[in-house]
């Protein structure tokens, strides 16, 4: 098994509901090593840079404005095939149909309010933590 890397976001709906302890808790429950972490209101360049494979989607803007209403916390998350580890803990897009106990299903709202983001394939994870955070921040 190798090690891997992935991009963590508790999003709006996570922060405003006061889960940020239970999920960061879970992840370590769940064998990460946090790397990185930091709180902070995205802008809309930042949010709709991070987001442009979604940019033709009829869900996008809704998407930048919910990613941009509060604060997020932002994590850079290390183990054992973290990127499938993270998405069975995290579960599927929808809390309606996540698995019991995942984190969509304990704290998502709908598909768009899903409580987090994670990343979903090695070159994506590469991206998504460049975009927020520095070389020397991850190393
Ligand atoms: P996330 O893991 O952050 O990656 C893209 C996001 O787009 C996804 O979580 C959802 O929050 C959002 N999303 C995906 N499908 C839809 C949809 N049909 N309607 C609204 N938002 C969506």
């Amino acid at each position: 098994m190798a090690v891997e890397r992935t991009l963590s976001i508790i999003k709006p709906n996570a922060v405003e509901d006061g889960h940020i302890g239970a999920i960061v808790s879970r992840f370590e429950q769940e064998g990460f090593r946090i790397v990185a972490l930091r709180m902070e209101q995205l802008t809309r360049a930042k949010a709709e840079g991070f987001y442009a494979v979604h940019r033709e989607r009829p869900f996008f803007n809704a998407l930048v404005t919910f990613m941009t209403r509060s604060k997020v916390v932002l994590m850079v998350l290390e183990r054992d095939s973290a990127i499938s580890h993270y998405r069975e803990v995290i579960g599927a897009t929808d809390p309606a149909k996540a698995k019991d106990g995942t984190i969509r299903k304990l704290y998502g709202k709908n598909v768009e309010e899903n409580a987090v983001h994670g990343s979903d394939a090695p070159e994506t994870a590469r991206f998504e933590i460049g975009w927020f955070f520095t070389g020397f921040e991850v190393a």
